[in-house]
């Protein structure tokens, strides 16, 4: 893999980067708090700073063909991204579609250093189906290539993989950070290892969960993780983990086929796996974990070296269900002695709701990455990353 931050910068004056981005930022959520939007600043600001011309490409959300093209283009549109990035780089962003014509000369003719924003990749059937001429289109406005998207290298799309058979390719700041922090807690970890899980989706939890399990092997092993010493599961992952040994759960969120071949419920008699004493509930719901649950939480926290965690315990969004999800925030806060790794777009917007400066903190990372995140530190190849090898 070529980094970006290798290159000479009299290597990048006056030439055009296609920097692929990931701007799929949560609705709801803040796109100049987003760790997505800040480290795309940032990589955009190199670039200018070493002469080069950015072309800004992103999909966002999962735009459909039944939408009328009116519905799809506000819902989907990256446009209003283009006030957003004007402000924080202070200077104009052009809005590009691919059908506008003399697309390459008019970025070439442009001023040095301009920036422009192609609209959502996903509005093009080819992004999605990684579709080679689609990919010679898109690489045909470039110069060079920059994978800063670490958000979306779990996906094998023109504008991640194919695109980089047509142009030399890099991996950018963003990305060379998040493998950076992910590599290491997968194989350098000190010990105790405590790994938080919530949120509602658990396929590629329990990937990262069977990953962490596995006995240590050599370090030399980039994807072999090292034991985990516990498991803290909340939200409706944990719901998975009492309909598994027979309890029930009223109305509560959780996934009927999640329990393939009784893996969850033999997880659930290991010692390393600390399920909720307690629950908050409402409408025969679980909404959150309880007071004991808080406390014994807090209590393994406390004594981690190394904190991995993705998925909110509970329903943060509405205040008395926050509590269970602030409970760890303020535990990770208290322990200044772990190396954090934090991910998942609800996760950062609940930290983003309750305890902004832990974002702040030297030994906590942030990874731009839900699904990325999980699926790297399951031990899968993302086809994003492969591609750039
Ligand atoms: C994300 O937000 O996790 C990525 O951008 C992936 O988006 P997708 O799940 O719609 O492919
Ligand atoms: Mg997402």
């Amino acid at each position: 893999m070529k980094f970006l931050s290798d290159l000479k910068s009299k290597n990048l004056f006056n030439k055009i980067c296609l920097l692929r981005v990931d701007f799929n930022i949560e609705e709801g959520e803040s796109i100049e708090k987003s760790p997505r939007f800040i480290s795309a600043v940032n990589t955009i600001k190199f670039l200018n700073n070493s002469g080069a011309k950015v072309v800004v490409l992103s999909h966002r959300g999962r735009p459909k063909k039944a939408i009328s093209d009116k519905q799809q283009a506000t819902r989907y549109s990256l446009k209003p991204f283009v006030n957003v990035l004007s402000r924080a780089l202070k200077k104009p962003i052009y809005f590009i579609t691919l059908s506008d014509k003399n697309l390459r000369e008019k970025i070439g003719n442009s001023k040095p250093k301009s920036v422009f924003m192609l609209e959502n990749l996903r509005f093009y059937p080819g992004e999605d189906k990684n579709d080679k001429n689609f990919a010679k289109k898109i690489a045909g406005l470039g110069d060079f290539y920059v994978n800063d998207a670490f958000a979306f290298s779990h996906r094998k799309t023109a504008s991640m993989a194919a695109i980089t058979n047509f142009l030399p390719s890099y991996a950018g700041p963003t990305l060379e950070k998040e493998i950076k922090n992910l590599s290491s807690v997968l194989t350098n970890h000190k010990k105790p290892l405590v790994i938080i899980l919530g949120g509602v989706k658990i396929s590629t939890k329990l990937g990262l969960i069977k990953n962490f399990f596995k006995k240590a092997k050599p370090r030399s092993e980039l994807h072999s993780a090292t034991g985990a010493d516990y498991f803290l599961i909340g939200s409706a992952m944990a719901d998975n983990f009492l309909v598994a040994q027979g309890l029930p759960v009223g109305d509560s969120v959780y996934d009927p086929s999640a329990d393939k071949r009784g893996f969850i419920r033999g997880l659930a008699r290991n010692k390393k796996i600390i399920l909720p004493l307690d629950y908050a509930v409402e409408n025969r719901k679980i909404l959150d974990i309880g007071e004991k649950t808080r406390k014994e939480f807090a209590n393994i926290i406390k004594t981690a070296r190394t904190i991995i965690w993705n998925g909110p315990v509970g329903q943060f969004e509405i205040l008395k269900f926050a509590k269970g999800t602030n409970a760890i925030i303020e535990a990770i806060l208290k322990n200044k002695d772990a190396k954090v790794i934090i991910g998942g777009g609800e996760t950062v917007q609940a930290i983003l709701n309750f305890q902004f400066s832990i974002l702040k903190r030297k030994n906590i990372f942030v990874s731009t990455g839900g699904g990325a995140m999980l699926e790297y530190l399951s031990g899968k190849k993302l086809p994003g990353l492969e591609a750039l090898k």
